[in-house]
């Protein structure tokens, strides 16, 4: 304890708290985030202290600001999750980042509304439900030879399937929720997928993360593997045009995932701005930049 008042609030759940009986194995990356945030916090006199979003109310007194950090469990009780958020707000608690930005950021039709305002995104058909006919049709309606279908509401590439005109699903296969169809896009075999963090609509840090050999998705789970980088400037303005298209002001936090179109162009694949993994090792002033954020949100 720093016996500094604690006035901040990191939201995690039973999988990421310190000293849970039943840790994830991958909670190191809360550690890693409490550690670049707690002392920069500390630096402007301000106490922080790591909270189950589900906990009770009381745990929450004396809190001025909440962030969002490892409650990785939310996925599966997203209702009760934004609910809430909506409490702590409504008890005078600033939430970050605030219920309306994860409401929309919850289901990636979002994308569909960068699209329109002009962000450069991956073609995408938007099915209710799917079958082998859609995803036959996806290869015409593209010209590609493979496509990936995914939930419009998932993370960590659940649920995710890929198909090839060599190997299309099965007779009696179905996608049974709101789907994204899309053509596979050879860049992230090539070359991988780029995060680039903003706090408060600045540009922190950038990272590559690649899949391994004979795999498309980059998570860690299937092997993938991630480097800091130093992006050229153009890739910086193509992510900083992504948050400029949000329908409200840059958020404390925010993640563009992008990849490079068959075009050479710069993609947005997904904007997560409820619990993005914000990678503290590859940016080393990502505390204090968050820090600064905090503090002039509760003076
Ligand atoms: N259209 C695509 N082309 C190539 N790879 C893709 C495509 N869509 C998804 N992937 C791969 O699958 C992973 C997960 O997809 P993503 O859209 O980021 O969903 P989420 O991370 O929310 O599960 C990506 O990181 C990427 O490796
Ligand atoms: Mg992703």
């Amino acid at each position: 304890m720093s016996g500094l008042p604690v006035r901040v609030g990191f939201l995690a759940c039973e999988t990421t708290l310190p000293g849970s009986p039943i840790r994830r194995s991958d909670a190191f990356e809360h550690d890693l985030q409490v550690a670049a945030l707690a002392p920069a916090l500390a630096a402007h006199g301000i106490g922080m202290v790591e909270l189950d979003w589900v906990g009770p109310l009381e745990s929450f007194t004396g809190i001025e600001l909440v962030m969002i950090g490892t409650s990785w469990n939310y996925q599966d009780r997203q209702e009760e999750f934004l609910t809430r958020l909506d409490t702590l707000a409504a008890r005078g608690i600033v939430v970050c980042n605030p219920p309306e930005v994860v409401r929309w950021n919850i289901g990636k039709a979002y994308l569909r509304e960068l699209a329109e305002a002009g962000a450069v995104t991956i073609p995408t058909l938007w099915p209710d439900a799917a079958g082998p006919e859609d995803i036959a049709r996806a290869f015409d309606h593209f010209g590609c030879d493979r496509v990936v279908i995914k939930r419009q509401v998932g993370a960590g590439a659940m649920g995710q399937e890929m198909f090839s005109r060599a190997a299309p699903p099965a007779a009696g296969w179905r996608f049974d929720r709101p789907a994204m169809i899309q053509p596979l896009q050879h860049a992230i075999r090539e070359e991988g997928e780029y995060s680039f963090l903003f706090f408060d609509g600045a540009f922190s840090h950038a990272i590559l993360k690649q899949a391994q050999p004979g795999e498309y998705r980059i998570q860690s789970m299937y092997g993938g593997s991630e480097l800091a980088i130093t992006p050229e400037a153009g890739q910086v303005a193509a992510a900083a045009d992504v948050i400029a298209k949000l329908p409200f002001p840059a958020p404390l936090y925010a993640r563009v995932d992008m990849l490079r179109l068959d075009d050479g162009r710069m993609a947005v694949i997904e904007v997560e701005m409820i619990e993005p993994y914000l990678y503290p090792e590859q940016g080393p002033q990502m505390g204090e930049m968050l820090a600064n954020g905090i503090a002039q949100r509760i003076g």
